[in-house]
């Protein structure tokens, strides 16, 4: 709707989703997943990660990621595609061996090879490298850039072309979404430095796991787009969530804040031409990672635990 190529949910399998077991809600939760009116895209949360995709060397089981894809295709959706390089939820034999520059690159390409050589031609975007900068901005020392430098990323993005030559590549990213952010800065560079070498990148994907009580304002969203899109031809919100502070009662305030951060994003995306979409990181508050990994905050999904649907849905709804 309103020039956006998509609007969309991530989801994962059952038994891999936050909150487990839900099974009660799952036909509710499947009905409202399925529905185009709600959403016309999904990523898999987890399913298309290292750790899941290549947990030995070499060998690749597909079925986490494959629930998602499978289900993408049965309810017509576009299918985003996550994540090919990334320091977290690797599987650990990567982090445990010690490598030479050569051997690293080998284990690299192998992956993307096997894992959007599966995917081909079935993934609107691929995430080719996830979180590649620290919280200052410089590279985040991972396995990847202490053993081969920032020539892991040009490496990564070139075999993803390889690989699945329809995929948009996407760098990713979270703390990315304002202008004058150490982080966008480092973004940028990423991005130039693949521009400058040739490398194909076709977008930036900010990840947006934002913070109701202090959001970026609209302004900040298309002033940051913009800087990107100077350089790639699109950029989209990939994990769109906004967390409440949950230590202290939920008040109307706390739910106003979050219903203007999500406008803000819907609105910003509209007025940026090259804004293509935007992903939320699930729909269903119990399948929310937000409390899971930051205590006192979650709440942070249009659907709350009994299925209604906070302000800030109707927020959305009177933007598209
Ligand atoms: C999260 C998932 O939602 C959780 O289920 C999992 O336990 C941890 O990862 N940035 C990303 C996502 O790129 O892959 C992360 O997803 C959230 C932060």
């Amino acid at each position: 709707k309103a020039g956006l190529e998509f609007f969309g949910a991530a989801t994962d399998t059952p038994g891999f989703r936050e909150r487990e077991p839900y099974a009660a809600s799952y036909p509710k939760y499947d009905a409202i997943f399925a529905d185009p009116k709600e959403f016309g895209q999904t990523t898999p949360t987890n399913g298309q990660k290292w750790m899941f995709v290549e947990p030995q060397p070499g060998v690749f089981n597909f079925t986490e990621g494959e629930f998602v894809s499978k289900l993408a295709k049965k309810t017509g959706k576009i299918l985003r595609c996550h994540a090919l390089v990334w320091h977290s939820q690797l599987a650990p034999w990567v982090e445990e061996t010690t490598w030479t520059p050569e051997e690293l690159k080998a284990v690299i390409k192998r992956h993307i090879f096997g894992v959007a050589g599966h995917w081909k031609g079935q993934c609107a975007h691929w995430d080719v490298v996830n979180e590649a900068l620290d919280e200052d901005g410089t590279y985040r020392k991972s396995v990847f850039y202490n053993v081969l430098g920032e020539e892991y990323i040009k490496l990564a993005f070139q075999w993803a072309a390889e690989a699945d030559p329809t995929a948009k590549l996407y760098y990713n990213d979270y703390g990315i979404e304002r202008p004058a952010s150490v982080k966008t800065a480092g973004a940028l560079r990423i991005v130039k430095l693949l521009k400058d070498a040739g490398i194909r990148i076709d977008g930036v994907g900010m990840q947006a796991h934002l913070h109701a009580d202090n959001h970026p304002t609209m302004e900040d969203h298309v002033k940051t787009m913009t800087a990107y899109a100077e350089h790639v031809e699109e950029v989209a919100f990939t994990e769109l969530d906004v967390r409440i502070k949950t230590g202290t009662p939920l008040n109307d305030t706390k739910l106003a804040w979050q219903k203007e951060s999500y406008q803000f994003v819907s609105e910003a995306c509209i007025r940026v031409p090259q804004c293509v979409g935007i992903t939320i990181w699930d729909f269903y508050d119990p399948f929310s990672w937000i409390p899971h990994v930051f205590p006192d905050n979650g709440l942070a999904l249009p659907w709350s635990e009994d299925f209604s649907k906070k302000p800030a849905y109707d927020g959305m709804i009177d933007i598209f």
